[in-house]
């Protein structure tokens, strides 16, 4: 190239610059050229072996025994900033894998936020176009991070939450079959896959297989599927999965299970328990990682940790030891214009 054709403004690109590009004649020969310009992307390479960081002074403040031990994995630190990132790619290689995500496709899907972001963070890395329905409720800085990516969003009745985005997709997708790859995380194997694949081993290798408990807090429950069906598969962990505890919640990115659509890819059998914590729980333990580890999480994460805390009171009561690692879906800085950090 020569240097009068480079082209250094910030003009905002098309979209279609990417893994649209010509790859060949054959459609396995392309799909393969496709999924290699997707491993060679910098973003594709920044998701996953996220830090696995012991609460230390957590658990001095809790005062538990030294026998149990507590654990967060910070998957804000994904490049797209949750643990959504790992299921968004996962998704997208599945989509190019089995053809159903070709070039000039759009992705659609439902969501309540961070996986939206995900995709958005993803298409714009790999040159797809991206739909996002929403609902209308979401905070702020959701919304306006999918716009910053250049994916398209449309509304959804704020007060259906995410079923209402849920229903309002699949009519949008089945208008337009050819049109659209409609990646349905809620039903997708893909999502359980990535966790199978990712988060599931390096919790495994960075306890050296030493934990006893794995909590995830439920939205499609794909990552309590996966990362919790890997676990079971190599040792006795016991699965926590954490709802909210009512259908009208603050809880952004969690389902309550009893009143919402229950998500395709989720089998009631796997879990050993589900804990109900309620909107204020969540936000308080959001708020005390925040005074007293320094760890900046959302109301998901505090409601993980929520959990965590009734979990240690019965096994301090009944003397057991325990190594608990529970998941820091994403940062405090997503909850700024919600109430999570009203209180002082
Ligand atoms: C903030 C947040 N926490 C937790 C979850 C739950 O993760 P999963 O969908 O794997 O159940 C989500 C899902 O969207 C989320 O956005």
């Amino acid at each position: 190239m020569k240097n009068s054709e480079l082209s250094t403004q910030f003009a905002l690109p098309r979209t279609g610059i990417g893994i649209d590009a010509d790859f060949g004649d054959s459609a396995v020969e392309a799909s393969a050229a496709r999924m290699r310009a997707v491993e060679e992307s910098a973003v594709v390479q920044s998701i996953g072996e996220t830090p696995l960081v012991r609460l230390r002074r957590l658990e001095a403040h809790w005062r538990l025994p030294d026998s149990i031990e507590l654990y967060l994995k910070l998957e804000w630190v994904n490049p797209g900033g949750s643990i959504k990132d790992r299921t968004a790619l996962s998704i997208i290689r599945a989509g190019i894998t089995d053809g159903s995500l070709t070039p000039g496709r759009t992705l659609i899907d439902a969501t309540s936020g961070n996986t939206g972001i995900a995709y958005a963070m993803l298409g714009a890395a790999l040159g797809i176009p991206v739909t996002l329905v929403v609902p209308e409720s979401a905070s702020d800085e959701r919304k306006r991070t999918l716009t910053a990516y250049g994916a398209e969003v449309i509304f959804s009745d704020p007060y259906e939450g995410s079923d209402g985005a849920i229903r309002l997709v699949r009519e949008i997708a089945a208008a337009g079959t050819d049109r659209f790859f409609y990646a349905d995380q809620y039903n997708n194997p893909a999502n359980i896959l990535a966790h199978t694949r990712t988060t599931g081993p390096e919790i495994w290798r960075q306890t050296e297989g030493k934990l006893t408990h794995f909590v995830a807090a439920l939205g499609t429950t794909g990552t309590l599927m996966g990362a919790g069906s890997f676990l079971k598969t190599r040792g006795h962990v016991t699965l926590v999965g954490v709802q909210p505890a009512e259908a009208f919640h603050g809880i952004e990115g969690l389902k309550h299970l009893p009143t919402a659509i229950v998500p395709g890819i989720f089998n009631p059998a796997l879990p050993d328990r589900i804990v109900g914590i309620d909107t204020e729980n969540a936000f308080a333990a959001a708020r005390a990682l925040a005074r007293v580890e320094g760890f900046f999480a959302g109301s998901s994460t505090g409601a993980n940790l929520a959990a965590a805390a009734g979990l240690v009171v019965e096994l301090a009561r009944q003397g057991e030891p325990a190594r608990i690692v529970m998941i820091g879906c994403d940062a405090g800085s997503r909850y700024l214009t919600t109430g999570l950090w009203d209180a002082n």
